[in-house]
């Protein structure tokens, strides 16, 4: 069986995020066959990038967009992967001052770069709990504290890994609309 190569690559500054992508890892390890590396932009490395078969990528929301930490990683870390990564899989998290503060705008943003790069990214249509979901990324006001936000995380990553086992690796069963599959354990 080959494994599902995901990297969480992350920004923090006051350490919200950092806390979503634990989640985002949790989610991802629950998927069977997968490896995780979690790493913020100040330890990530081109190499990561080419290792991973999908990437969740997580900032917090600054000025609507994404932080400029994580756009210079992009600009500067991986601008020679450029055209050299296409079709990997990519989705986004981040944290938000306060509901309502851009933090889906800034997963767009994130999504907009990955698919620059030629990355195929994906939202959620799930709902993780009565009235949220996640359908452009796992968003939070501030730190990940209700389960619900939580979960967000957590179902964000399991996806990443089950669509890269399906789509990477061909393991069908792992496709969420596959009436097998325990979608909502
Ligand atoms: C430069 C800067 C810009 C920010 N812009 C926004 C914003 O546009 N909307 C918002 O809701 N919060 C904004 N915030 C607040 C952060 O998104 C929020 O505190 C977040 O939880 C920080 O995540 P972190 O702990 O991972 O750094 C901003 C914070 C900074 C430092």
């Amino acid at each position: 069986m080959d494994t599902s190569r995901i990297l969480i690559l992350f920004t923090s500054k006051d350490g919200n995020t950092a806390q979503m992508a634990e989640l985002v890892e949790e989610g991802a390890a629950s998927v069977p066959d997968t490896e995780v590396r979690r790493l913020r932009t100040s330890d990530a490395s081109i190499d990561d990038l080419y290792w991973a078969d999908g990437v969740a990528c997580g900032s917090p929301t600054n000025l609507g967009i994404l932080s400029w930490e994580m756009k210079r990683w992009w600009d500067v870390v991986a601008l020679d992967a450029w055209a050299k990564i296409d079709g990997k899989i990519g989705c986004a998290f981040s944290s938000e001052g306060g509901l309502g503060g851009g933090a889906e705008l800034a997963c767009q943003s994130m999504m907009t770069v990955m698919q620059n790069f030629g990355m195929l990214t994906f939202g959620v249509t799930d709902y993780v709990s009565k009235g949220y979901t996640l359908h452009y990324g796992a968003t939070a006001a501030r730190a990940p504290r209700d389960e619900r936000d939580r979960e967000s995380c957590r179902r964000l990553g399991r996806r990443l890994a089950e669509f890269v086992g399906c789509y990477v690796h061909g393991r069908r069963d792992l496709h969420p609309n596959n009436a097998a599959y325990p979608r909502f354990p």
